[in-house]
Protein backbone atom coordinates (compact mmCIF):
# COMPACT_ATOMS: atom_id res chain seq x y z
CA UNK A 1 0.00 0.00 0.00
CA UNK A 2 1.38 3.26 -0.47
CA UNK A 3 1.80 5.96 1.95
CA UNK A 4 2.13 3.89 4.83
CA UNK A 5 2.43 5.19 7.85
CA UNK A 6 3.91 3.59 11.01
CA UNK A 7 1.65 5.37 13.37
CA UNK A 8 -1.71 7.12 12.43
CA UNK A 9 -4.13 8.68 14.08
CA UNK A 10 -7.60 9.53 12.46
CA UNK A 11 -10.66 11.34 13.71
CA UNK A 12 -9.63 9.88 17.45
CA UNK A 13 -12.40 11.06 19.83
CA UNK A 14 -11.03 9.89 23.36
CA UNK A 15 -11.31 10.23 26.97
CA UNK A 16 -11.58 9.14 30.12
CA UNK A 17 -15.23 7.87 30.94
CA UNK A 18 -17.50 10.37 30.02
CA UNK A 19 -15.14 13.46 30.08
CA UNK A 20 -13.92 13.48 26.15
CA UNK A 21 -10.42 14.75 26.09
CA UNK A 22 -9.28 14.81 22.26
CA UNK A 23 -11.56 15.86 19.45
CA UNK A 24 -10.91 14.24 16.34
CA UNK A 25 -7.09 14.26 16.13
CA UNK A 26 -5.65 13.42 13.11
CA UNK A 27 -1.93 13.25 12.93
CA UNK A 28 1.04 10.93 12.19
CA UNK A 29 4.52 9.81 12.07
CA UNK A 30 6.46 8.16 9.53
CA UNK A 31 9.97 5.51 10.10
CA UNK A 32 12.81 7.46 11.38
CA UNK A 33 11.22 10.58 11.98
CA UNK A 34 11.10 13.15 15.53
CA UNK A 35 7.71 14.63 15.31
CA UNK A 36 6.91 16.95 18.51
CA UNK A 37 3.78 17.26 20.12
CA UNK A 38 3.08 20.68 21.79
CA UNK A 39 0.56 22.91 23.27
CA UNK A 40 -0.50 24.17 26.48
CA UNK A 41 -0.62 22.50 30.02
CA UNK A 42 -4.40 20.05 29.69
CA UNK A 43 -4.29 20.17 25.85
CA UNK A 44 -4.56 16.34 25.50
CA UNK A 45 -0.77 15.62 24.62
CA UNK A 46 -0.53 13.14 27.74
CA UNK A 47 -4.25 12.29 26.92
CA UNK A 48 -3.30 11.46 23.37
CA UNK A 49 0.21 9.56 24.40
CA UNK A 50 -2.18 7.26 26.26
CA UNK A 51 -4.27 6.58 23.53
CA UNK A 52 -1.96 5.28 21.59
CA UNK A 53 -1.47 2.61 23.50
CA UNK A 54 -4.90 1.82 24.64
CA UNK A 55 -4.80 3.17 27.83
CA UNK A 56 -8.02 6.01 27.59
CA UNK A 57 -11.39 5.15 26.56
CA UNK A 58 -11.69 5.59 22.41
CA UNK A 59 -15.22 6.47 21.50
CA UNK A 60 -14.42 6.88 17.45
CA UNK A 61 -11.93 7.43 15.03
CA UNK A 62 -8.71 4.95 13.92
CA UNK A 63 -5.13 4.23 15.25
CA UNK A 64 -3.16 2.63 13.01
CA UNK A 65 0.36 1.14 13.52
CA UNK A 66 2.19 -0.45 10.48
CA UNK A 67 -1.00 0.17 7.96
CA UNK A 68 -3.08 -2.25 10.51
CA UNK A 69 -5.60 -0.79 12.79
CA UNK A 70 -4.64 -1.69 16.81
CA UNK A 71 -7.42 -0.16 18.38
CA UNK A 72 -8.69 -3.48 19.69
CA UNK A 73 -5.67 -4.57 20.70
CA UNK A 74 -5.09 -4.27 24.65
CA UNK A 75 -2.12 -2.30 26.00
CA UNK A 76 0.54 -5.21 25.91
CA UNK A 77 -0.02 -6.32 22.98
CA UNK A 78 0.70 -2.77 21.09
CA UNK A 79 3.59 -2.96 23.53
CA UNK A 80 4.68 -6.20 21.83
CA UNK A 81 4.40 -4.67 18.40
CA UNK A 82 6.97 -1.67 19.25
CA UNK A 83 5.03 0.92 20.84
CA UNK A 84 6.27 2.03 24.22
CA UNK A 85 6.23 4.93 26.30
CA UNK A 86 8.52 6.83 28.47
CA UNK A 87 5.88 7.84 30.95
CA UNK A 88 5.29 12.07 32.54
CA UNK A 89 7.13 11.49 35.92
CA UNK A 90 9.15 8.63 35.20
CA UNK A 91 7.12 5.62 36.65
CA UNK A 92 10.30 4.26 37.77
CA UNK A 93 10.30 1.42 40.57
CA UNK A 94 11.62 3.39 43.10
CA UNK A 95 13.00 0.65 45.88
CA UNK A 96 13.92 -1.35 42.74
CA UNK A 97 17.68 -1.00 41.76
CA UNK A 98 18.89 0.15 38.24
CA UNK A 99 19.48 -2.86 36.96
CA UNK A 100 15.94 -4.57 38.28
CA UNK A 101 14.40 -1.49 36.86
CA UNK A 102 15.92 -2.22 33.51
CA UNK A 103 14.79 -5.85 32.97
CA UNK A 104 11.12 -4.77 34.15
CA UNK A 105 11.10 -2.88 31.07
CA UNK A 106 11.60 -5.98 29.13
CA UNK A 107 8.60 -8.06 29.75
CA UNK A 108 7.75 -8.81 26.38
CA UNK A 109 8.43 -12.49 25.28
CA UNK A 110 10.65 -11.23 22.50
CA UNK A 111 12.55 -8.26 24.69
CA UNK A 112 13.21 -10.97 27.61
CA UNK A 113 15.08 -12.81 25.26
CA UNK A 114 17.06 -10.07 24.14
CA UNK A 115 17.80 -8.49 27.67
CA UNK A 116 21.56 -9.37 27.66
CA UNK A 117 21.97 -7.67 24.56
CA UNK A 118 19.70 -5.03 24.72
CA UNK A 119 20.97 -3.90 28.40
CA UNK A 120 24.67 -3.48 26.07
CA UNK A 121 23.09 -1.05 24.14
CA UNK A 122 21.47 0.33 26.86
CA UNK A 123 24.90 1.11 28.72
CA UNK A 124 26.28 2.07 25.89
CA UNK A 125 23.82 4.55 25.42
CA UNK A 126 23.90 5.61 29.20
CA UNK A 127 27.27 4.87 30.76
CA UNK A 128 25.92 6.11 33.33
CA UNK A 129 23.32 3.70 34.30
CA UNK A 130 25.98 1.05 34.12
CA UNK A 131 28.21 2.70 36.87
CA UNK A 132 25.28 2.88 38.91
CA UNK A 133 23.54 -0.56 37.82
CA UNK A 134 23.31 -1.49 42.14
CA UNK A 135 22.19 1.74 43.10
CA UNK A 136 18.26 2.50 44.69
CA UNK A 137 16.46 3.70 41.60
CA UNK A 138 15.13 6.68 44.44
CA UNK A 139 18.69 7.74 44.96
CA UNK A 140 19.52 8.83 41.64
CA UNK A 141 19.69 12.58 40.27
CA UNK A 142 16.79 13.82 38.30
CA UNK A 143 18.78 13.29 35.26
CA UNK A 144 19.87 9.91 36.13
CA UNK A 145 16.19 9.02 36.82
CA UNK A 146 15.04 10.31 33.55
CA UNK A 147 18.10 8.41 31.58
CA UNK A 148 16.81 5.22 33.61
CA UNK A 149 13.10 5.56 32.66
CA UNK A 150 14.71 5.89 29.18
CA UNK A 151 16.41 3.07 29.06
CA UNK A 152 14.04 0.84 30.84
CA UNK A 153 11.41 1.70 27.74
CA UNK A 154 14.50 0.86 25.48
CA UNK A 155 14.40 -2.73 27.01
CA UNK A 156 11.22 -3.58 25.53
CA UNK A 157 12.95 -3.11 22.27
CA UNK A 158 10.46 -0.33 20.85
CA UNK A 159 10.34 0.70 17.30
CA UNK A 160 8.27 3.74 18.04
CA UNK A 161 8.95 5.52 21.19
CA UNK A 162 6.08 7.91 23.07
CA UNK A 163 8.14 10.34 24.81
CA UNK A 164 6.16 12.34 27.44
CA UNK A 165 8.29 15.43 28.94
CA UNK A 166 11.09 13.62 29.31
CA UNK A 167 12.73 17.06 30.55
CA UNK A 168 10.53 17.82 32.94
CA UNK A 169 11.96 19.07 36.24
CA UNK A 170 15.49 18.85 34.95
CA UNK A 171 17.88 21.33 35.55
CA UNK A 172 18.79 23.27 32.07
CA UNK A 173 21.85 21.83 31.20
CA UNK A 174 20.44 18.35 32.15
CA UNK A 175 17.87 19.28 29.62
CA UNK A 176 20.48 20.18 26.49
CA UNK A 177 21.67 16.44 27.48
CA UNK A 178 18.31 15.07 27.16
CA UNK A 179 16.99 16.08 23.93
CA UNK A 180 20.93 15.30 22.58
CA UNK A 181 19.84 11.36 23.87
CA UNK A 182 16.97 11.91 21.83
CA UNK A 183 18.36 13.05 18.50
CA UNK A 184 20.24 10.13 19.29
CA UNK A 185 18.10 7.39 19.84
CA UNK A 186 16.79 8.20 16.14
CA UNK A 187 20.12 7.74 15.05
CA UNK A 188 19.73 4.53 16.22
CA UNK A 189 16.60 3.73 14.94
CA UNK A 190 13.85 4.52 16.76
CA UNK A 191 11.65 6.87 15.72
CA UNK A 192 10.18 9.38 18.18
CA UNK A 193 6.99 10.84 18.77
CA UNK A 194 7.71 13.56 21.76
CA UNK A 195 5.82 15.96 24.22
CA UNK A 196 7.25 18.44 24.86
CA UNK A 197 7.07 21.65 27.24
CA UNK A 198 10.37 22.95 25.92
CA UNK A 199 8.45 24.22 22.30
CA UNK A 200 11.86 25.71 20.95
CA UNK A 201 14.11 23.27 22.06
CA UNK A 202 12.36 19.97 20.95
CA UNK A 203 11.34 22.00 17.06
CA UNK A 204 15.09 22.06 16.90
CA UNK A 205 15.09 18.50 16.74
CA UNK A 206 12.00 17.25 15.52
CA UNK A 207 11.46 16.99 11.66
CA UNK A 208 7.53 17.69 12.42
CA UNK A 209 5.56 19.20 15.05
CA UNK A 210 2.18 19.13 15.73
CA UNK A 211 0.52 21.75 18.09
CA UNK A 212 -2.73 20.89 20.50
CA UNK A 213 -4.98 22.83 22.17
CA UNK A 214 -8.01 21.98 23.97
CA UNK A 215 -8.08 18.30 22.36
CA UNK A 216 -7.41 19.60 18.82
CA UNK A 217 -4.83 20.36 16.56
CA UNK A 218 -4.73 23.80 15.98
CA UNK A 219 -0.90 24.14 13.97
CA UNK A 220 1.09 21.63 11.83
CA UNK A 221 3.36 20.95 9.78
CA UNK A 222 7.71 20.96 9.18
CA UNK A 223 9.42 21.88 12.71
CA UNK A 224 11.37 24.50 10.84
CA UNK A 225 8.57 26.18 9.42
CA UNK A 226 6.27 26.00 12.71
CA UNK A 227 9.45 27.78 14.62
CA UNK A 228 9.19 30.60 12.35
CA UNK A 229 5.58 30.88 12.62
CA UNK A 230 4.41 34.41 14.24
CA UNK A 231 1.73 33.12 16.09
CA UNK A 232 3.67 30.19 17.43
CA UNK A 233 6.46 32.47 18.19
CA UNK A 234 4.08 35.14 20.47
CA UNK A 235 1.90 31.75 21.70
CA UNK A 236 4.94 29.39 22.74
CA UNK A 237 8.16 31.13 22.48
CA UNK A 238 8.07 34.29 24.26
CA UNK A 239 9.48 35.79 21.41
N1 LIG B 1 -7.18 10.00 34.41
C1 LIG B 1 -7.92 11.07 34.09
N2 LIG B 1 -9.24 11.13 34.38
C2 LIG B 1 -9.98 12.20 34.04
N3 LIG B 1 -9.51 13.28 33.40
C3 LIG B 1 -8.21 13.29 33.10
C4 LIG B 1 -7.34 12.20 33.43
N4 LIG B 1 -6.10 12.50 33.01
C5 LIG B 1 -6.17 13.73 32.46
N5 LIG B 1 -7.44 14.21 32.50
C6 LIG B 1 -7.92 15.49 31.96
O1 LIG B 1 -7.73 15.50 30.55
C7 LIG B 1 -7.34 16.79 30.09
C8 LIG B 1 -6.07 16.67 29.28
O2 LIG B 1 -5.03 16.21 30.13
P1 LIG B 1 -3.60 15.78 29.61
O3 LIG B 1 -2.89 15.21 30.78
O4 LIG B 1 -3.75 14.95 28.40
O5 LIG B 1 -2.97 17.19 29.20
P2 LIG B 1 -1.50 17.56 28.78
O6 LIG B 1 -1.58 18.26 27.48
O7 LIG B 1 -0.63 16.36 28.86
O8 LIG B 1 -1.09 18.62 29.91
P3 LIG B 1 0.30 18.88 30.66
O9 LIG B 1 1.10 19.75 29.76
O10 LIG B 1 -0.13 19.61 31.90
O11 LIG B 1 0.92 17.57 30.96
C9 LIG B 1 -7.22 17.65 31.33
O12 LIG B 1 -8.37 18.43 31.44
C10 LIG B 1 -7.09 16.65 32.46
O13 LIG B 1 -7.60 17.17 33.66
MG1 LIG C 1 0.96 15.83 30.04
Amino acid sequence: MANTHMLELEKVEAGYGQFRVLHGVDMHVDKGEIVALVGPNGAGKTTTLRTILGMTTLYSGDIRYQGRSITKLPTHKRVELGITMVPEGRGLFNYLTVYENLLAGAYTKEAWEKKEETLEWVFQLFPRLKERKNQIAGTLSGGEAQMLAIGRALMSRPKILLMDEPSLGLAPIIVLEVFEIVKKLRDEGVTILLVEQHVKHSLEISDRAYVMEMGRIVMQGPAKELLQSEELKKAYLAL
